[in-house]
């Protein structure tokens, strides 16, 4: 039997290669080895300021199809819809019933939010960390693949796990970060910052015309200070880039012309653009592809529902039965 494995995306708009490279690539590589279960988390995106109606609806199953054109196989892993399963909500608040508010304030996640958005600080924003432990506690796996700025939620996760056993019974066993390797994507437009859809001018997304990609680059800073033998920071970001999308000769070739001081970094961003368009290109194609095939992503969804609802069914009986709601 494979481990288990749960993640979810919040359908905000387009992702960009740094949510590609931080979330989206990993995934890919997990498919094969463990139990996985991929979702939208658009229950949590609520809790941001958005557009009602088909703006939303349409960045859902934007999400869905990006996952499958990253190479996500509905045969291999489960792709589901959160809000498709009642039983993220439902588990939702019975663990709030066991979790000190003050546990919830320390969130550090929640206090740069609701410094972002003070017009808007919802009780939702205060509660997403019990909403992702629940997605995360319903299908019970071994490990979680998050980014760094999520471990707070994950730790209130096995603290809420804990509370549960001590209470109703042995039900929830520890969950472990499955932790990707520290790559931080730099803003194109402030390297001080991480890449951000926030930020206009700081990204790139994966689904960009090579025109598209080559014109944010050219853009991108290179010239910050930096302490003497650092590379800036900007350029730093350019050549970890294209580690990742290229290949090591380039990479090797622009080093030395760094080393030697003949570097043009016209010429570095150009090569940098090609690379990442040529990365993104088989993407690219199946995302307009499936843009036609709108039956067969209904079909993945109401599959991807079935298969989590199932699990999640089960161990929302568990969990009543232990408390004595049945
Ligand atoms: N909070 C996560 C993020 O913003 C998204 C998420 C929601 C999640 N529920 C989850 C990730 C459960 C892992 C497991 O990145």
């Amino acid at each position: 039997m494979k481990e288990r494995i749960v993640s979810g995306i919040q359908p905000t708009g387009d992702l960009h290669i740094g949510n590609y490279l931080g979330s989206l690539k990993n995934f890919v590589e997990l498919q094969d080895k463990f139990d996985c279960y991929f979702f939208v988390a658009d229950l949590h995106s609520l809790t941001e300021d958005f557009t009602p109606g088909q703006p939303k609806a349409d960045q859902i199953r934007d999400l869905v199809k990006t996952f499958v054109a990253a190479g996500l196989n509905p045969d291999k892993c489960t792709i589901f819809i959160q809000s498709q399963v009642p039983q993220h909500a439902e588990l939702t608040w019975i663990l709030n019933t066991l979790l000190p508010m003050g546990e919830l304030e320390r969130m550090t996640q929640y206090k740069d939010k609701s410094g972002r958005q003070s017009a808007n600080i919802n009780v939702g924003l205060f509660d997403y960390p019990v909403l992702m432990s629940a997605d995360i506690l319903l299908y019970k796996p071994a490990f979680v693949p998050v980014g760094h700025d999520q471990l707070q939620h994950l730790e209130l996760t096995n603290t809420l796990a804990r509370k549960f056993n001590h209470k109703f019974g042995e039900t929830f066993s520890e969950v472990k970060p499955y932790m990707q390797k520290p790559l931080r994507i730099m803003s194109l437009a402030d390297p001080e910052r991480k890449m951000s859809k926030s930020e206009p001018g700081s990204f790139i997304n994966m689904f960009d015309s090579p025109e598209e990609i080559a014109k944010k680059l050219s853009r991108a800073v290179t010239a910050t200070d930096a302490p003497e033998g650092e590379m800036p920071k900007g350029v730093k970001n350019l050549f970890d880039l294209l580690l990742e999308f290229g290949n090591q000769e380039v990479y090797d070739d622009f080093t030395k012309q760094y080393q030697a001081g003949t570097i043009k970094y016209s010429d570095l961003k150009q090569t940098l653009a090609s690379q990442i368009a040529q990365y993104f290109q088989h993407m690219r194609e199946i995302k307009q592809q499936l843009d036609t095939q709108e039956r067969q992503i209904d079909k993945i969804i109401a599959d991807g529902a079935v298969k989590a609802g199932k699990v999640a069914q089960s161990t929302v009986q568990e969990v009543k039965a232990k408390i004595g709601l049945i």
